[in-house]
């Protein structure tokens, strides 16, 4: 645990993250001006970001030409940012393994080992963790079998396919080192842990949730999307079941499913998350904030 890589310059306790996921926009044309736009915002702020981190769905459809394009400007405009930069997968990165068993998953394979990315060393690692700020970051995307002729993946957090490796033990074993860590812990994933917004079957694995862990970030649930998100379209904070803890839903960037295009600014101080900020690119203006882990933490509710 000692060896985990730091995202930030060990020793630095304060800073701000960015956080987007569900870019999801088909059409390269869209997704890249719908990216570029957000980027064009969050590096005009006053906020100093010291990274950024995308929780998935950054890509979705399986037409690998239009994949290529918007992985690869992706990639420029966030590495525009200057700042390390986290990539998880999400369910639409399946998309074309679901459709034809292949391994196609052009960010991934572009920024795996790339300088300045942090991913899952391989491609079916079920999490990895970095610290930040002080905090340990265990990050869980969607996986699957790294073989080109492999049997199983993960897509909604679910297990598709025979022979997935990662059973109880394993997510036992990961529930035990998030226990025993001495660090704060944040949990990341592209799905919400029950109790949340379309919460995902594996991350559930982790609960009763270890004392250790602060808050959850995830995406999926696109805010103000009335098709799938319905029960509570506007909430962002919502309960992890079993626990006093919440978790927030950052999604979404994309502009057609929900109105506007938001993500999250996340603030760190001496060494803990204490602060979330939404942002809507379009209306270029803050939408919420939440103070993590305190009381009264819903600045101007919305639902
Ligand atoms: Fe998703």
């Amino acid at each position: 645990m000692s060896n985990t890589t730091h995202l930030t310059p060990p020793g630095k306790s304060s800073g701000w993250i960015w956080v987007q996921s569900d870019l999801q926009l088909a059409q390269p044309g869209r997704a890249i001006s719908v990216l570029g736009n957000a980027v064009q915002d969050a590096a005009g702020l006053d906020i100093r970001i010291d990274g950024v981190w995308c929780l998935g769905d950054a890509l979705c459809g399986i037409r690998e030409d239009d994949l290529d394009e918007v992985a690869m400007a992706s990639i420029d405009l966030l590495e525009s940012l200057g700042v390390p930069v986290v990539y998880l997968l999400g369910n639409h990165e399946m998309d074309v393994r679901e459709k034809s068993g292949r391994n196609v998953f052009p960010i991934f394979n572009h920024t795996a080992g790339r300088p300045g990315w942090h991913t899952q060393a391989e491609l079916d690692d079920f999490f990895f963790e970095r610290m930040c700020f002080g905090t340990r970051v265990c990050f869980m995307g969607d996986h699957a079998d790294r073989r080109p002729d492999g049997t199983w993946f993960v897509q909604h957090h679910r297990v598709a396919g025979e022979g997935y490796p990662h059973d109880d033990s394993s997510w036992n074993r990961l529930r035990d080192e998030i226990a025993g860590a001495v660090e704060p812990v944040l949990t990341v994933s592209h799905y919400a842990y029950p109790g949340g917004q379309r919460p995902g079957e594996l991350i559930a694995r982790l609960l009763p949730l270890p004392a250790t862990v602060i808050t959850h970030l995830h995406g999926h649930a696109h805010i103000g999307d009335m098709v799938w998100n319905r029960e509570h379209p506007y909430r962002r904070e919502n309960p992890i079941d079993g626990t006093t803890v919440k978790q927030y839903n950052i999604s979404a960037l994309e502009d057609v499913r929900s109105a506007g295009s938001h993500t999250a600014f996340l603030r760190f101080e001496n060494g803990v998350p204490v602060e979330i900020r939404t942002r809507c690119h379009i209306e270029r203006r803050w939408v919420e904030s939440f103070s993590i882990g305190g009381a009264g933490a819903r600045v101007s509710p919305n639902d």
